[in-house]
């Protein structure tokens, strides 16, 4: 049934012309028939440089809707239009203009993960990749508005001791749940593992964490470290291609405060299927569309990170 519906991608693929770009925290299933898996920053570059007609975002909205930006002509699809995203949720265009307002002279950067509407009003986009290079770029004297992740910004702050950067209070529900008490326990019984964490983690998981990176450092970390045990503290897709790239090292997931699964699952990620890519490219829909003039302004915000 799965080798039947693989094909049938496979076909559609050719025949729409279409590229799949997949985030590490989609389904192990969904990353294998992708054309290229990334994090934030590496599908963003790669939505700016296809050649493909199409573009089906095995993803999140605010990331199809990012390549929508960037190649206006091409059609872009997500397979399920229900999957959003808790952190760029936690940001609202309007309640950010006013911010904005309390907060002049400031300069904006904001995460990707913001609706077209958010990045309209930014100055510098980045993700969790570039995020320190991009502040660290910016004079010293030169006030920042950082947005919308709270605890990536404060993890920035404190290393870069900028006390002129102001954080918008959002926060991802799913980096924000883990339980340092369960990460402890598990440490107890594996001494020897090493903790890595994603910036996006309250800053208490931070301060325990052997490593702190974004999806793509703590992969690269962890296939060039010495070490062969981890705990890792992020969303559970990554530890698919963990595995394939480092067979022989052992990766424990970090449990969720509320739950009695072992792992921490982006619900909105999981929402891509097979089934959902197949009738996408079989039916051109659902695509997704920015209104033409916050494009306009959406696009210097995020070409500004493609270029830094
Ligand atoms: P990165 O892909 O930048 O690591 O961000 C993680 C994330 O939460 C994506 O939604
Ligand atoms: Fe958004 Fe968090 Fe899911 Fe990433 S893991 S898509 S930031 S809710």
């Amino acid at each position: 049934m799965t080798k039947n519906i693989i094909k049938e991608i496979n076909t559609l693929k050719k025949e729409r012309n279409a590229v799949i770009l997949a985030h590490y925290y989609t389904r192990p299933e969904v990353q294998d028939i992708a054309d290229f898996v990334g994090d934030s920053l590496a599908l963003a570059q790669q939505a700016a440089q296809t050649n493909a007609d199409v573009i089906l975002f095995a993803g999140v909205h605010f990331m199809a809707e990012t390549a929508k930006i960037l190649s206006p002509e091409k059609i872009v699809l997500i397979p399920d239009p229900e999957a959003g995203c808790s952190l760029a949720d936690s940001c609202s265009a309007k309640e950010f203009k006013e911010f904005k307002r309390l907060h002049p002279n400031h300069l904006v950067i904001s995460y990707v993960n913001t609706s077209a509407d958010v990045k309209a009003l930014t100055d510098i986009c980045c993700t969790s990749s570039n995020a320190l290079r991009i502040v660290e770029n910016i004079p010293v004297e030169q006030p920042i508005i950082f947005a919308p992740d709270r605890n990536l910004g404060g993890y920035i702050k404190s290393i870069t001791g900028r006390e002129n950067m102001v954080l918008w209070d959002g926060a991802c529900s799913v980096h924000e749940e883990f339980s340092i008490e369960k990460i402890l326990e598990l440490k107890k019984v594996h001494p020897a593992a090493k903790i890595v964490a994603h910036p996006e983690c309250r800053a208490y998981i931070l301060e325990i964490a052997d490593f702190i990176g974004s999806t793509a450092a703590i992969l690269e970390y962890c296939k060039d470290s010495l070490d062969d045990e981890f705990i890792v503290v992020t969303e559970s897709g990554i530890l698919h291609k963990l595995r394939l790239q480092s067979p022989l090292k052992s990766f424990i997931p970090a449990p969720p405060l509320d739950s009695t699964c072992g792992c921490n699952d982006c619900a909105y990620m999981k929402l891509v299927t097979l089934d959902k890519i197949r009738n996408s490219l079989l039916t051109l829909s659902p695509q997704v569309h920015v209104d033409s003039q916050i494009a306009k302004d959406a696009i210097r915000s995020i070409e500004a990170m493609l270029k830094s």
